[in-house]
């Protein structure tokens, strides 16, 4: 049998952070040799709220080398753009016109940013869910590894999946139905400012995220700065203590000790004796994927052939898929 297929990605705005890190990139990286990977740097999304033409595409590119930076491997996994694959735009508009539109009204992430953007939401925005369910399903994955966030927009995905074999399948099954795959830990890293918010890129403040391209410094500061409570004794899951609870499940993971080993280390030490600890654990987790970074950076040719490369590959396979949704649909087939 063969491998199982994966496909993710993440949009080109901002800076890309821990929580990108922990809860997408670095399980794309771990489980890779098990799976046929296809990722994307998903710059059609990108635009769903307002975008500086200026520096899209280098957007792009950075976070196509930082995909490299972190370890995805082109022997096991596919790195390409979403815009440079026209089926994702031509697929999106097919499952448009099945989707019932308050299935979009009801996605927390549209009711979220809606608010941030006032009276000037794009249609873009309500429909986003969707063009993520055709970057998905022109793949035809098992599973989709995402953080916690993405759930939901997995969960539909799966709702448009039934609703087309249903109406166009004759009972078969045209689109395959996705699994996401999200890791209990690291699935929602929060703020370093609030522990009750989940770390992201579009937060004004920039202390409240650890960039992965953060220099030392930087990354000293934002720990020193960071919010803490003023109870001894640091410790797991007190619902009473999210900031603790955030900060030491990311130097666990980024440590590679067990729950338990911290929960041990850290259950009689202050904040003053934790954050030296945690900036040096975070420091050095990024340092390789820094240096990496900035090889992949200097060598652009180099880039532009992974990415070529990723368009072809992707594309055999996203053609098929929306060939096979178009007949089923009715269409006629350029002859
Ligand atoms: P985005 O930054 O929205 O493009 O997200 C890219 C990937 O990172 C998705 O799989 C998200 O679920 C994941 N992600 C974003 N923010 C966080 C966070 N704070 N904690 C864990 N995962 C996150
Ligand atoms: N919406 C996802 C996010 O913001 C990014 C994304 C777009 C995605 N298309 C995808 C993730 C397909 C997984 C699969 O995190």
């Amino acid at each position: 049998m063969g491998k199982q297929r994966i496909l993710s990605g993440v949009q080109p705005t901002g800076n890309l952070h821990l929580g990108n890190y922990l809860g997408a990139i670095r399980n794309w990286v771990q489980g890779q040799s098990q799976y046929d990977n296809y990722f994307c740097v998903v710059d059609l999304h990108a635009i769903t709220v307002p975008h500086n033409p200026a520096t899209l595409a280098s957007d792009t590119y950075n976070v196509a080398a930082l995909y490299l930076a972190c370890g995805i491997d082109l022997k096991y996994s596919t790195i390409f753009v979403q815009s440079h694959i026209p089926a994702h735009a031509e697929l999106t508009w097919l499952l448009n016109c099945i989707t019932p539109i308050n299935w979009l009204q009801d996605m927390i992430q549209f009711k979220e940013k809606a608010v941030k953007q006032g009276e000037n939401v794009a249609t873009g925005l309500l429909d986003y869910p969707v063009l993520m369910a055709a970057d998905i399903l022109l793949y035809e994955p098992d599973k989709v590894p995402v953080g916690e966030d993405q759930k939901q927009h997995i969960e539909l995905t799966r709702d448009i999946v039934n609703r087309f074999n249903h109406l166009f399948g004759q009972g078969k099954q045209i689109l395959k139905q996705p699994e996401p795959l999200i890791n209990k830990e690291g699935a929602r890293v929060m703020s370093l400012t609030d522990g009750t918010r989940k770390m992201s890129k579009s937060d004004p403040s920039d202390l409240s995220r650890i960039n992965l391209l953060d220099s030392p410094d930087e990354i000293a500061k934002k720990i020193k700065r960071c919010k803490t409570d003023s109870v001894r004794g640091l410790v797991f899951d007190d619902p009473a203590r999210p900031e603790c609870n955030n900060l030491l499940t990311i130097y666990m993971l980024l440590s590679g000790k067990t729950k338990e080993e911290v929960a041990a280390e850290c259950q009689d030490m202050g904040w003053g004796q934790f954050k030296p600890l945690l900036t040096e654990i975070i420091i050095a987790a990024l340092k390789p994927i820094q240096e990496k970074y900035k090889e992949v950076m200097a060598d652009k040719g180099y880039l532009e052939s992974v990415l070529r490369e990723g368009r072809q590959k992707a594309e055999a396979v996203a053609s098929q898929t929306l060939r096979k949704a178009k007949i089923a649909m009715g269409y006629s087939m350029p002859l």
